[in-house]
């Protein structure tokens, strides 16, 4: 499929977009700084905090799982069995007082977060896809 250029300069801190690429939702969230420091707080509870499982470019293997910290692009398709997750990007709420933000998929209850790594006990087996991209200008993301 051919490569997908996206404005992301409109994107509003906490908020996210979806775009399709290779007939697969990609999301690009713009997290906001409280939302990078959550995600600081919880490797314990993941499957594969260290990115051990290659589900992203090797630009990304940082603790923010992207380029540039605040923005994250993921592919927006469970490990499971291929649903797409919902956002539940604000922390806390209805996904209970430890919830630091990210994502719950409605098929079997997997759970990831902002950076589209799983937490334990999901029946996912491995982090969302971070799809090769990369900047193109200061506002303009290419994936593919
Ligand atoms: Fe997402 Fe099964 S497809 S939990």
């Amino acid at each position: 499929g051919a490569p997908v250029e996206v404005d992301v300069s409109k994107i509003e801190a906490g908020a996210m977009i979806t775009v399709e690429w290779r007939g697969k939702p990609v999301w690009i969230i713009n997290r906001s700084q409280a939302m990078l420091d959550a995600l600081s707080n919880h490797d314990d509870r993941l499957t594969d905090p260290k990115l051990e499982v290659n589900q992203q470019p090797e630009d990304c293997k940082n603790a923010d799982r992207s380029i540039k910290p605040n923005l994250m692009v993921l592919v927006g398709v469970c490990t499971h069995l291929g649903c797409s997750p919902s956002p539940r990007l604000q922390s806390g709420a209805d996904m209970g007082a430890d919830w630091p933000g990210g994502f719950f998929c409605p098929c079997h209850g997997s759970k990831y977060d902002l950076a589209g790594r799983v937490f334990k006990g999901s029946p996912a087996p491995i982090n969302l896809l971070v799809p090769d991209y990369k900047y193109v200008s200061d506002s303009v993301v290419r994936i593919g």
